[in-house]
């Protein structure tokens, strides 16, 4: 069996800055407001005709290959994680295939929202340690910009998240301890709807105390009516203090499950890059486990929440700023809708 490691690492965000200032264009919010509960600042958004969400997996692809000393024409399988797709089928991993002229190579879509990029991270783990490709493309890229609302009914979503995309290449490694040291991944789809976007889908509402009303043909129909315009189901629902709770005890609980995995401890980890979900949620972990400033990563005040896109874009960032060593523990966790949640030690 191999290990797998990361051999190379890239992101890229939309020049496109919003603050919280210019959120209060469109809904009635505050830049108080919303630093003191998240901790953003400003979020950026992807052109809203020019770039999609593949074309920004396409740019930090590009940096995350040539650091890792590759071609695109090397690699071997792509897993590209993302709940915000160009088209609701086929999924971006065949489409940044593609754009990128690779070879006739596995394209894989993961649609595990904030912890998609850990699930990504994880197939590609397996793939590697058993020795069937050596060169895959992980992408977590998020274009949510286009399915926000912007009016106030929905401020308290519309808020928090922002685009954006990271990538890493995994390849086999034969150093001894080097690598994924293990995943975790778990799920809870006991409050699925806490955290949706329902619409277009099909369940015609078969879960949701509100359904739409019939159209009057007998078929069809219900991909997107009129009423699912209106009253805003076709955006994203959160039930914020639902998500908060749950979060709060699942990434510690995921985090202590990978350390005693490994018979390490808190205070062996060099450097936690939580998903970028909530400043509040992070100081949360960080404070029950005992962790010092500088042993977690924080950027959302730049970012907001990039869901698939958070962790690469915040690893890849610790990396460039030289917070992430040769021979260093990396711990990467994720909570997110589904519930989802996971989590990845590295020994970089
Ligand atoms: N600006 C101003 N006021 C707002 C805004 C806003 N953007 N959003 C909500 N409010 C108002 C509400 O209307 C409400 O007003 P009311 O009391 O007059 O009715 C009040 O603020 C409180 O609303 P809540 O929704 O109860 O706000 P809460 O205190 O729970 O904060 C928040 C909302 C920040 C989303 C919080 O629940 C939270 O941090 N949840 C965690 C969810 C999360 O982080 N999700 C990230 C995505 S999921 C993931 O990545 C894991």
């Amino acid at each position: 069996m191999y290990q797998s490691t990361i051999a190379g690492i890239g992101y890229y965000v939309p020049k496109n800055v919003y603050t919280n200032n210019d959120l209060t264009r469109f809904m009635d919010t505050s830049d108080e407001w919303i630093q003191e509960r998240t901790g953003i600042k400003e979020r950026r958004y992807a052109d809203r005709l020019e770039e999609t969400t593949t074309g920004m997996g396409v740019e930090a692809a590009k940096i995350a290959i040539e650091r890792a000393n590759t071609t695109a024409q090397d690699i071997d399988f792509i897993i590209f994680a993302t709940l915000s797709p160009d088209y609701y089928f086929p999924g971006c991993a065949v489409l940044l295939q593609r754009e990128m002229g690779m070879k006739e190579i596995g394209a894989l879509d993961v649609r595990n929202q904030c912890s998609g990029f850990i699930y990504a991270l994880s197939i590609a783990d397996q793939f590697i340690k058993t020795g069937m490709y050596k060169n895959i493309l992980v992408v977590g890229a998020e274009k949510q910009s286009f399915a926000i609302d912007y009016a106030t009914r929905s401020r308290n979503v519309s808020v928090i998240f922002g685009d954006g995309a990271g990538a890493v290449v995994m390849q086999p490694t034969t150093e001894p301890g080097k690598g994924i040291l293990s995943t975790h991944l778990h799920s809870d789809g006991a409050e699925a709807e806490k955290l949706a976007l329902y619409y277009p889908g099909a369940s015609a509402g078969k879960w949701l105390d509100k359904k739409p009303t019939l159209p009057e043909q007998e078929l069809g129909g219900l991909f997107m009516t009129k009423e699912m315009l209106e009253d805003g189901s076709i955006f994203p629902h959160m039930d914020g203090q639902a998500v908060f709770k749950k979060a709060v005890v699942k990434f510690p609980e995921v985090i202590h499950e990978a350390l005693s995995a490994n018979n390490l401890l808190t205070t062996d980890i060099d450097l936690l890059v939580p998903h970028q979900a909530n400043l509040r949620i992070s100081q949360f972990i960080q404070k029950n486990l005992g962790l010092r400033d500088d042993q977690v990563f924080n950027n959302i005040e730049k970012y907001g929440n990039t869901t698939a896109a958070s962790i690469p874009i915040a690893l890849s960032e610790a990396w460039e700023q030289g917070k992430v060593k040769k021979g260093d523990l990396i711990c990467l966790a994720a909570f997110g809708a589904g519930f989802t949640w996971g989590a990845a030690l590295i020994r970089w």
